[in-house]
């Protein structure tokens, strides 16, 4: 049985296929291995983009789709093992899974970071954990480590403009949030585009770097396909010569919440001018939600660089090539 939870599940080659079906899709191919089939959407933790392009997916594939929310009219899930329930939480989730996986062909599943450590965001332990108890496929919708589906789209994104990345310059760019967020989300853009080759410069401000051990896998991917990982603490470091800005806003290295994060580094967030600085055809990335005027002004997302939404859009394609994926029908 075929899981989607890493980008380990896929490698290097599996993703280029994934996104060149992705394509397909966008063109006006659609995946028969979805039709008919039902997928089941768990949301332990809030989302827009994600509950609804995977709904659309499905939809527009002759599937369909079951959204749960833990807190939304389903039982409350005790997902600690050896436990005695007497409190508030009804259901464990072994007894959830194990009748999800009667009703339904496959489970995404959506849990955030504990950011207690980064080495336990790592380790993801719970979707681990579902992963392993699930009878039927499982596909992530972010979990404490990666957030593999956004990866994809990202990288599709760039795909659409330069068919060729290897040696693009790219640059992963911190940016200033009232609180600190998971690093998911930057650990799957730097794995993804790190596989296809980038030039990648990862710049965030001494104390929030990425996780060694992650940004040395990305590293051995990049070299793989003829590409860099460096980073930098300088804010201004790729504003000339980038051909790719993705701004993410994540959590100081090492215990993310431990450490206030409000008006820390608010020279960091990005304007009208810093954009200004680069190459005309650069992408601008940012994969949503963001807030404005606090990671970016407001003004530059009105800049014809900005490639927010198609990332949003990609979602649906690369998410429709997943699943066909994970039913089995592609390689
Ligand atoms: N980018 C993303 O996953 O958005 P949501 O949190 O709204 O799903």
């Amino acid at each position: 049985m075929r899981h989607l939870t890493r980008f380990a599940d896929l490698g290097a080659d599996g993703a280029r296929r994934l996104i060149e079906r992705a394509e397909a899709f966008k063109g006006g191919q659609l995946p028969d291995a979805l039709r008919g089939r039902i997928l089941i959407l768990l949301f332990l933790a809030p989302s827009l983009r994600t509950r609804v392009s995977f709904q659309v997916a499905m939809a527009r594939a002759g599937g369909s789709a079951i959204v749960l929310e833990a807190g939304g009219g389903i039982w409350p899930l005790e997902t600690r093992e050896g436990i005695v329930m007497d409190q508030d939480r009804v259901e464990h989730i072994e007894e959830a899974l194990g009748t999800l996986s009667r009703y339904g062909d496959a489970l995404a599943v959506r849990v955030f970071a504990e950011l207690e450590s980064d080495e336990m965001d790592l380790a993801d332990r719970f979707l681990n954990q579902i992963r392993e108890k699930s009878g039927i496929p499982v596909i992530s919708m972010e979990s404490a480590a990666e957030h593999p589906c956004q990866g994809l789209a990202d990288a599709m994104t760039i795909l659409e403009h330069h068919p060729d990345p290897r040696a693009l310059p790219v640059l992963l760019r911190w940016v200033p949030h009232v609180k600190p967020l998971p690093k998911a989300v930057p650990n799957s853009f730097l794995l993804t585009a790190a596989a296809f080759g980038c030039q990648i410069t990862v710049s965030a401000p001494h104390g929030f770097e990425l996780p060694a051990s992650l940004v040395g896998a990305a590293r051995m991917l990049a070299v793989a396909k003829g590409g860099t990982v460096t980073e930098s603490a300088d804010p201004d470091c790729g504003s000339d010569g980038s051909k790719v800005l993705y701004l993410k806003s994540w959590g100081p290295a090492g215990h993310p919440r431990a450490t206030p994060v409000a008006g820390c580094h608010a020279h960091w967030r990005i304007g009208s001018d810093w954009l200004g600085q680069m190459p005309e055809d650069a992408l601008l990335l940012h994969c949503l939600p963001l807030r404005r005027n606090v990671e970016i002004e407001e003004s530059a997302l009105q800049n014809a660089r900005c490639r927010i939404f198609d990332q949003a859009e990609n979602r649906i394609y690369v998410q429709q090539a997943a699943l066909e994926w994970l039913f089995g029908a592609q390689a």
